[in-house]
């Protein structure tokens, strides 16, 4: 609970109306895009919307002194509820900070604010000729904040890199209110630790990012979308896996199985073709059309060698955004399949790829459960998507055995439990599993040093 006394010392720094506690308000700030009904989410006691660094640092001044928890807060797009309070205290939400402080065209960087869209910094980057590559699914929700936070990936991270292959560096405000800037514009810096990869990826534990400094590189000059239908899964992962081998690099490359078909299908109320069990789709980009021609001739040779049951290269920017739209709102689509869905986000090296997906099918033989399939597999992330009823008996108890078989066949071929979502409250249970002893004691040791008193963002990674 926070004392009358202290909701109006914060009143008075953000102002009222940015200082909530309806329980409307505070429900609004309880959830996110995880979606898991187990989780004990917890309504903040108060919800505070600062505009400024300035703001923040008072706001977590006041916190630090009177021990409440924090919880930051960017579009609640996160799939391991992150920003779920579970402590109650305070939901700081990063909504109003949304400008483009700088836009530096000379050096190539941008200065946003944590609050600004993803697409929204994408399209100011694009509209100088500039090109701003991480595009988690969510992106046109999720904001560059939160994609810190969680070091968010997206579709073209097979040939672009993640998240913090961008971030140069961040003003962080610390959990007692002292503003940190990290990192900077020049483009090697090995002067002291690197703070600015800390704090990327730290899902809100350590520090708020207020600030972030992105490189952003030339848009390429074109770009193209191919749809590949394939009988099986197999036969789609095994095409993927054979064109990277092969030195293709697409921008992205991306898969969905039979049940995610169906449920699309479902959705845009049309017939799926029983006859085709993959589908995969494809970006590729380049300097001109015959660069886009000599990389399609090639992914179409390797696509029939591993039989592909249909090879489209979309013939219009209409088409070619439908084709990405259907791709990014998958998971929505597979969550009305059964009454629950538990997404992961299992990353494995490239190499594994296609042998985890086969051996994902036989978790789900074993444990008589509906796996859906989909995600980045040019960069080895996938979702395998456990579609359920939680409200069956036993169900919450295959789910949870089957979760185990997963992690285990990951961790067994050198990957790990998230490649874009983060730990938050979801993966909680793995991480010693995934770390060892000495990685979560290392663990243990920055966030001590950091947040001596566990007020930022408590419950979460432990
Ligand atoms: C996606 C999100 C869930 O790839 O990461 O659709
Ligand atoms: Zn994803």
């Amino acid at each position: 609970m926070i004392s009358e006394e202290i909701k109006k010392k914060i009143r008075g720094i953000v102002g009222a109306e940015n200082a909530l506690d309806s329980d409307l308000d505070r429900f609004g700030y309880s959830y996110d895009a995880s979606f898991v009904p187990l989780l004990p989410a917890k309504k903040p006691d108060l919800v505070v919307r600062p505009a400024t660094t300035e703001e923040v640092s008072k706001v977590m001044a006041v916190a630090y002194e009177h021990a409440i928890p924090v919880t930051p807060r960017g579009a609640a797009t996160g799939r391991t509820g992150g920003s779920i309070p579970l402590q109650g205290g305070i939901s700081l939400s990063l909504e109003r900070m949304m400008k483009i402080v700088e836009l530096d065209v000379n050096n190539m960087m941008v200065w946003a604010e944590a609050g600004v869209r993803t697409i929204d910094l994408y399209n100011a980057c694009a509209a100088k000729g500039l090109f701003y590559p991480p595009d988690p699914a969510s992106w046109k929700f999720s904001t560059i904040g939160g994609n810190v936070a969680e070091n968010a990936g997206g579709m073209r991270a097979v040939k672009y890199g993640v998240t913090s292959n961008y971030v140069m560096g961040l003003e962080v405000v610390l959990s007692d209110g002292t503003v940190l800037q990290t990192g900077g514009k020049a483009i090697k810096n090995v002067t002291g630790y690197n703070l600015t990869s800390l704090f990327t990826g730290s899902e809100g534990t350590l520090g708020i990012v207020t600030k972030v400094l992105l490189r952003v590189i030339p848009m390429p000059k074109k770009r193209g979308t191919l749809q590949l239908m394939f009988r099986t899964l197999d036969d789609g992962c095994t095409a993927v896996h054979r064109m990277l081998q092969s030195g293709l690099v697409p921008a992205a490359a991306e898969v969905m199985d039979r049940f995610c078909l169906e449920a699309v299908a479902k959705h845009r109320k049309t017939q799926h073709d029983p006859a085709i069990g993959a589908c995969i789709v494809i970006e590729i980009d380049g300097e001109d059309d015959e660069a886009l021609a000599l990389q399609t001739k090639r992914m179409e040779a390797v696509a029939k060698e591993c039989g592909v049951y249909e090879f489209r290269v979309a013939q219009s920017q209409q088409e070619s955004d439908e084709l990405w739209a259907i791709r990014r709102g998958i998971s929505s689509a597979i969550a009305s399949i059964l009454p629950n869905r538990l997404g992961e986000d299992i990353s494995v090296p490239r190499d594994a790829f296609p042998e985890v997906v086969r051996r994902i099918a036989t978790i789900a033989e074993k444990h008589k459960l509906t796996i859906a399939v989909y995600g980045h597999a040019g960069d080895g992330n996938i979702h395998p998507s456990i579609l359920c009823d939680l409200s069956k008996p036993g169900e919450e108890e295959r789910v949870h055995r089957a979760v185990e078989d997963l992690f285990d066949v990951t961790l067994s071929v050198g990957g790990t439990l998230s490649g874009e979502h983060g730990i938050g409250i979801t993966k909680r249970p793995y991480i010693a599993k995934a770390l060892g002893e000495s990685g979560v004691k290392t663990l243990g040791a920055v966030k001590q040093a950091l947040d001596p008193k566990g007020i930022l963002n408590p419950g979460k990674i432990w």
